[in-house]
């Protein structure tokens, strides 16, 4: 079959490599019909190198066709059109029942120290081969695979693998008073998606801030207030979201950046070192030091309220990244964070995949391409070019 690859840093190909088996009875192979690329890609594309293997085939929001299930894999069947949680989880553990999937016990990768298994997503999450390819082996998929309606086009469903319920936790984990004000950080797919939920949910004030045009400009449509880090100096953005806030700042962040935040130079030289170390020694590193640019989340104490809440949904790796305490202290600072626990909240967003569309997913995809695109793909979603804001790949 042909998959995507990660070949080196900003080096991605598309192999011919051996169809996936059957392993385990709990296994499902899936025929992929659609599968996004993510903002969490570009961090394996620019920053991850020293935990990717030359080969690895990438991507995490896939979904398809069930082609073949196998012994032990009853609520799924050859034929039926499914949707692949990015979290490969059991279900069954102590973490999974309590809606904590990513946080999957029978799943966690023990040897590097992290959470649940995730696909495509490099050494740290169990180098489980990922969704951008033709076909892809589901571990777990006695649990995962969530089963949707034929009739609409992949787009109506696409995102229930990652982009729909990281925003939706995003959002309830930023605990925003009814009728009250969050500003979102990051207007890429997560944050654009939250600040779609946030109104949905009832939020009255939503900002989101980023420095694209075409960003702010596709947020605006959807009736965000909307600020640009580049034409605003700190102050003057803390200033802009104190007036649209009663002077006091908005009850709820969330930061829908991540490590890669564009504006800070501090931590760009750490973060430029893991990238030519060698690899162990880069390994390291990135383990043990603060390679994260915070600007974002910097930015996000700042305007947030005394006692709001911060949600962390951009992705940090650092070990080591100073913050500052007094502040967080000070203004009674609630921080929430994680990986999305996907199938905690598919109940709660099924319903509103439908032909009303409350959340405007018919027309998310800025970019629909093939697999063999793929370089090009990832070359202009990263530099943010032609207008790239999703891609979704349909092998
Ligand atoms: N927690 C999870 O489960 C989970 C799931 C999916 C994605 N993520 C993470 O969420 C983040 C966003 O994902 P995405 O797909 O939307 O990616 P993306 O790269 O398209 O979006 C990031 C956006 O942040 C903007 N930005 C950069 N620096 C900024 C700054 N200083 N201030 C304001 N905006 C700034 C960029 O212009 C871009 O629009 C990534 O870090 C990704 O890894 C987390
Ligand atoms: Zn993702
Ligand atoms: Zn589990």
């Amino acid at each position: 079959m042909k998959a995507v690859t990660w070949q080196g840093k900003r080096d991605i190909t598309v192999e011919e490599v051996p169809d996936p088996v059957i392993q385990e009875p709990t296994d499902a192979i899936i025929k992929i019909t659609s599968s996004g690329i993510c903002g969490s890609d570009l961090h394996l594309y620019e920053v991850f190198g020293p935990f990717m293997g030359k080969g690895n085939i990438l991507g995490h929001e896939p979904m398809g066709i069930v082609q073949e299930v196998g012994s032990k894999v009853t609520n799924i069947k050859v034929g039926d059109r499914v949707v692949i949680p990015f979290n490969i989880s059991c279900g069954k553990c102590f973490m999974c029942l309590q809606g904590l999937q990513s946080q999957c016990e029978t799943t966690q990768v023990r040897d590097q120290g992290t959470g649940c298994a995730l696909f495509g997503f490099s050494k740290l999450y169990g180098e489980v081969p990922g969704g951008q390819a033709e076909f892809l082996r589901v571990p777990h998929a006695d649990y995962g695979p969530i089963i949707v309606p034929e009739g609409p086009s992949d787009d109506r469903f696409v995102y229930l693998s990652d982009v729909l319920p990281t925003a939706w936790q995003a959002v309830q984990y930023a605990h925003i008073p009814e009728g009250g004000s969050v500003a979102v950080f990051g207007l890429g797919p997560i944050g654009d998606m939250a600040t779609r939920i946030a109104k949905h949910l009832g939020a009255g004030t939503v900002i989101g801030i980023d420095l694209v045009p075409e960003r702010l400009a596709r947020a605006e449509a959807h009736g965000v207030t909307v600020l640009n880090t580049n034409e605003l100096s700190d102050e003057d953005l803390v200033d802009a979201v104190k007036q649209l806030t009663d002077g006091r700042g908005v009850d709820a962040v969330i930061d829908a950046v991540g490590l890669e935040a564009h504006a800070s130079p501090m931590g760009k030289f750490a973060q430029t070192a893991a990238g030519v170390l060698p690899d162990t020694a880069a390994a390291k590193v990135f383990k043990n030091a603060g390679i994260d640019r915070l600007d974002a989340l910097y930015h996000a104490i700042d305007v947030v309220r005394r006692g709001g809440t911060i949600s962390i949904v951009g992705v940090y790796a650092g070990m080591m990244d100073p913050m500052p305490m007094n502040t967080l202290f000070d203004k009674q600072i609630q921080l929430r964070m994680g990986q999305a626990n996907v199938k905690r909240w598919i109940d709660d967003i099924l319903p509103l995949l439908t032909d009303d569309d409350p959340l405007g997913v018919d027309g998310f995809a800025t970019h629909h391409m093939s697999l063999d695109d793929a370089p090009h793909a990832y070359e202009i979603f990263q530099k943010k070019e032609d207008g790239a804001i999703k891609i979704v790949l349909q092998p």
